[in-house]
């Protein structure tokens, strides 16, 4: 079996390089660096490329650009692929306000890119493409919310599990990055059901892990325990800390999309998050930090929030558990910040 798996040096393609290459499957990885053109140093992910080919005996990187419509194309010429897991992005709402291009050129036309390749050269192959919650733009936040001491959570029974697949995606804010992402989300939905590819769309929540280049503007978590261990400032802002987020661990992430890649269902779209369970506020993940590490960061307030940010959202992952019984998170919160925590340390990327 042969895999492709794009933006293989990021959080959750470097996470399935390690897996399918501990299966004893050869993994292609493309992979750009663009996230140290959008992040800057902070977000170089030479470090992880370097680790998965010093590691990974059944990897090879591939220094590739999903812009590249020819040379995508010219890659699935020479190689026939089982199984594509597309997770190279831009992924965050704010760098998209800065570089609009850029932000569509890579989520929405990459994704085009990728899915017409695969349609001419690799009909067969299962197509996972990672998608995002920010499909729902700011929607979620016009659910009834109640304020506890330290979180807002629903309050309205319809969502007492979260946020599930058939939550509206019209008449909501979503930020131009939540639009390019739609647009690669709708594009991979058409090409299952226009052309009958066997495409998974995994629309995630915070997913998170040890192996993030964590930076302000994306890897809230990763970001939040690397500033807490170096005792340095992290901003907040606005919905006075307490808006939550669920965390799921890239592991749990590959978990799930290799039990669809065993037994796809074309065109199915799923919420993969950390659901309730892992779902918890900003002020809580500070608290939880301090906890097991000892230290926090020095928090700064700013009363403004990001546009269209969610003051709350968790995943409902009951649609993906019914479909696949065997797949299930192993991961618990806390697990997920001692994990970050001693990994940061290790590597003294903090
Ligand atoms: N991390 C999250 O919290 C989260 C939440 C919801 C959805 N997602 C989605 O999951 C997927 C993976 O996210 P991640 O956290 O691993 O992101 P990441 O930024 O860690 O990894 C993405 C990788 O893609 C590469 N890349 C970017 N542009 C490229 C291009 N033009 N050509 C080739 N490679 C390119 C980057 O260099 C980077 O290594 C993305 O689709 C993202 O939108 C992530």
């Amino acid at each position: 079996m042969h895999l492709l798996v794009t933006g293989s040096s990021g959080l959750i393609g470097s996470e399935a390089v390690s897996f399918f290459d501990g299966l004893g499957l050869r993994v292609t990885g493309l992979d750009n660096n663009m996230r140290a053109d959008f992040f800057g140093p902070q977000g170089d992910t030479t470090w992880v490329r370097q680790r998965l080919e010093a590691t990974c005996p059944h990897f090879a990187h591939v220094d590739l650009d999903i812009r590249d419509r020819e040379g995508v194309l010219d890659l699935f010429r020479r190689e026939r692929f089982d199984v594509v897991l597309h997770a190279a992005a831009q992924p965050s709402h704010d760098l998209a306000a800065r570089r609009p291009f850029d932000d569509f050129d890579v989520n929405a036309v990459g994704t085009l890119n990728l899915l017409e390749a695969c349609r001419r050269h690799s009909p067969d192959a299962v197509f996972l493409h990672l998608s995002t919650n920010k499909v729902y733009g700011d929607g979620p936040n016009r659910i009834r919310l109640r304020e506890l001491e330290t979180r807002w959570d629903y309050d309205d029974p319809e969502f007492e599990h979260g946020i599930p697949e058939g939550f509206p995606i019209d008449d909501c804010l979503h930020s131009l990055f939540g639009v390019s992402k739609t647009a690669g989300d709708l594009l991979a939905q058409e090409y299952a059901r226009y052309f009958g590819l066997k495409v998974g769309v995994f629309r995630g929540g915070c997913l998170t892990g040890s192996r993030h280049s964590g930076v302000e503007l994306h890897g809230f978590l990763n970001y939040l325990i690397h500033t807490a261990l170096r005792g340095a400032s992290y901003t907040i802002y606005g919905y006075k800390g307490k808006q939550v987020r669920d965390q799921i661990h890239s592991a749990d992430v590959i978990g799930a999309l290799w039990e669809f890649a065993q037994n796809p269902r074309a065109g199915e779209v799923y919420n993969l998050g950390g659901g309730k369970a892992n779902a918890a506020s900003l002020l809580e993940c500070v608290a939880m930090t301090e906890k097991l590490t000892g230290r926090r960061p020095n928090l700064v307030y700013s009363d403004t929030n990001r546009i269209g940010d969610h003051i709350c959202y968790y995943s409902d992952t009951r649609k993906l558990e019914a479909h696949y019984p065997r797949w299930r998170r192993r991961y618990g919160l806390e697990q997920i910040i001692e994990e970050t925590a001693h990994t940061l340390r290790l590597e003294q990327r903090a």
